[in-house]
């Protein structure tokens, strides 16, 4: 298992290797901002890396292209293209 911790009070989470970001944290009722249901379209479930960035999957050209159009900061990734592949800390501003 791969542990994903947060910047804000909240039970760290274990998620298999390889499992979408985004999907982990809503099946354990982590809410996370979309408006196009992890499609790639809509930027909004961009989410902070403050450690272990290395520990996700390589962004793909989708991700890179939504990365240009939506302006993300150089430690945000889309979460719902992102595979969690090791540890990682993150923190969504909203939560
Ligand atoms: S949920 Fe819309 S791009 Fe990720």
């Amino acid at each position: 298992m791969t542990r994903v911790r947060f910047s804000k009070p909240r039970p760290d989470l274990d998620v298999a290797p390889g499992a979408n970001l985004m999907r982990a944290l809503q099946e354990a009722d982590i809410p996370v901002a979309s408006s196009c249901g992890g499609d790639g379209v809509c930027a909004k479930c961009r989410l902070r890396i403050l450690e272990g960035a290395e520990n996700l999957s390589p962004e793909s050209e989708l991700e890179r292209d939504l990365r240009e159009r939506h302006g993300l900061e150089e430690d945000e990734r889309i979460s719902c293209q992102a595979q969690v592949l090791g540890d990682i800390r993150i923190d969504a501003s909203y939560w």
